[in-house]
């Protein structure tokens, strides 16, 4: 396009009707679909390999049905939809239907479209996930993605669709807000991430900016396993990995019954850790890694991580709420990956503000504690979060640039993190490889005898 002089008289033309149409014509208010036309198309993983979720919205009452298969639309399952209405002035209505596709070949490609015999979506397709604890799933991990300012969408677009992720956590804060313009930003943003969340699991963890009428967005959008519904607490296996998505927002609620929800979810880790460290399921699911958005320990200039005590880490003992670091440690949690400060920070081993290295050479080789990591710069209104000049020594490495995390499980003992930075151009700005021979509690071991009961 650099040679402007010589293009011919019907590009001209061309070109100011586009820039009068830009410019000069009102921008719809509503998108111009029809009313039964599927839209804000996303998956999500069920915690079973031979099943798998997706999730649309219409603006009218339709049927909810998906025709899937390999290659064909052999299969056919129908589902459910609810009305959901925005809270704010205007009530805005649509209806999100949710169905599961079921009997799937793990490991397989599929085909699909969701709609009903009034309108059908576009074709789009996934992989069945993996039926196999040695398996290598690869992720794009990142938090704090919004509709305007969306830096990362493009790239993540690309690679996705090139086929280099198995799934995404999407560790809290969504399109700034889902509510914002009575939800209008909301289904921007889910249509924004279409391209990618139709494609793969998009599995999710709830955030600051979901707590409008009740997290009602974020419960309703979202199709995440357990149906812990209100909780927002949920966790999946797969391949060599125990996922577990926690809900931060309990400890900032400052309302009535914010304790009992504190309990409730302290109470439900608890059990959910037991089980999963028990040695029969940490032979199938070695690594525990944990999300929750607002993070423990960081070091940007913020009020979460300038306060003395994380209420995440801590809770807050005046009020009779415990915080969960003690749970982390007694059940050799490996990785815990958080979000909420729009920047990337990668933490030595910590625990109770101490660091605790594999050795001072290699300190993610057998780490005496979990590994903290934090990757809140997908890109959003709000900006990056600069740090504060002096980190603790549990601060290993910070970028203040947007990005996003890819981490592959290699297998039972390795775990390779990167950061990718958007701002330049995709370059690997920082990368980590976790070394784990033996997955267990961190409290049993020896050099953890002059620490408190826990
Ligand atoms: C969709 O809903 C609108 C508003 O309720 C209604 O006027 C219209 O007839 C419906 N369209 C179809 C195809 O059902
Ligand atoms: C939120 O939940 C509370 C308690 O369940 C209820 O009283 C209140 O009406 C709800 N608010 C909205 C906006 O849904
Ligand atoms: C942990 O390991 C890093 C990297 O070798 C080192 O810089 C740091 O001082 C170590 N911290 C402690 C407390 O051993
Ligand atoms: C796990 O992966 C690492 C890194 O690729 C490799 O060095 C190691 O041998 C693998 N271990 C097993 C048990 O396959």
């Amino acid at each position: 396009m650099s040679d402007s002089p010589h293009h011919p008289a019907w590009f001209v033309v061309l070109l100011s009707l586009c820039c009068c149409w830009t410019v000069c014509s009102p921008r719809p208010h509503h998108p111009t679909v029809p009313g039964t036309q599927p839209t804000q198309i996303h998956l999500s993983y069920t915690g079973s390999p031979t099943s798998m979720v997706v999730t649309w919205s219409t603006l009218n009452n339709t049927a909810s049905m998906v025709e899937y298969g390999q290659g064909d639309f052999s299969l056919r399952n129908s589902g459910i939809s609810t009305l959901f209405v925005d809270g704010g002035k205007k009530h805005n209505a649509q209806y999100i239907h949710r169905v599961v596709m079921t009997g799937l070949k793990p490991g397989f490609r599929y085909i699909y479209h969701v709609g009903s015999e009034e309108s059908w979506s576009a074709i789009y397709s996934f992989t069945a996930v993996q039926d196999d604890t040695n398996w290598s799933p690869r992720f794009a991990v990142y938090g704090d993605l919004g509709y305007e300012n969306a830096q990362s969408v493009a790239r993540l677009t690309k690679e996705v669709q090139r086929g280099m992720y198995d799934a995404i956590l999407h560790v809290g804060d969504f399109a700034y807000d889902m509510n914002d313009k009575d939800g209008e930003v909301g289904d921007a943003f889910m249509s924004l991430i279409q391209p990618i969340a139709a494609y793969l699991p998009y599995m999710t963890c709830v955030g600051n900016h979901e707590t409008a009428y009740n997290f009602s967005h974020y419960i309703n959008r979202f199709s995440m396993p357990g149906s812990h519904g209100k909780d927002m607490f949920y966790s999946f296996n797969i391949g060599p990995a125990h996922i577990i998505s926690i809900n931060t927002e309990v400890w900032y609620l400052d309302e009535e019954g914010s304790k009992d929800k504190v309990i409730r979810q302290r109470e439900w880790l608890h059990k959910e850790l037991e089980a999963a460290n028990t040695p029969e399921q940490r032979q199938k699911q070695p690594w525990i890694i944990l999300m929750g958005h607002r993070p423990m320990y960081c070091s940007n200039v913020a009020k979460d991580c300038i306060m003395d005590e994380s209420f995440v880490r801590q809770g807050i003992p005046k009020q009779g709420m415990p915080g969960i670091e003690d749970l982390l440690y007694k059940y050799g949690v490996d990785l815990t990956i958080w979000a909420h400060e729009h920047s990337y920070e990668r933490l030595w081993p910590v625990y109770d503000k101490m660091v605790m290295n594999g050795s001072m050479s290699q300190p993610y080789t057998n780490p005496q504690a979990p590994v903290h990591i934090i990757t809140g710069s997908a890109g959003c209104k709000e900006r990056l979060t600069p740090f504060v000049p002096n980190p603790k020594p549990w601060s290993a490495f910070r970028l203040d640039d947007y990005g996003y995390i890819r981490m592959t499980i290699l297998n039972s003992t390795h775990l390779y993190l990167e950061q990718v930075s958007d701002d330049q151009d995709g370059v690997v700005v920082d990368s980590m490889q976790l070394i784990k021979l033996k997955h267990d509690s961190y409290s049993t071991r020896s050099y953890s005898g002059s620490r408190r009961d826990l």
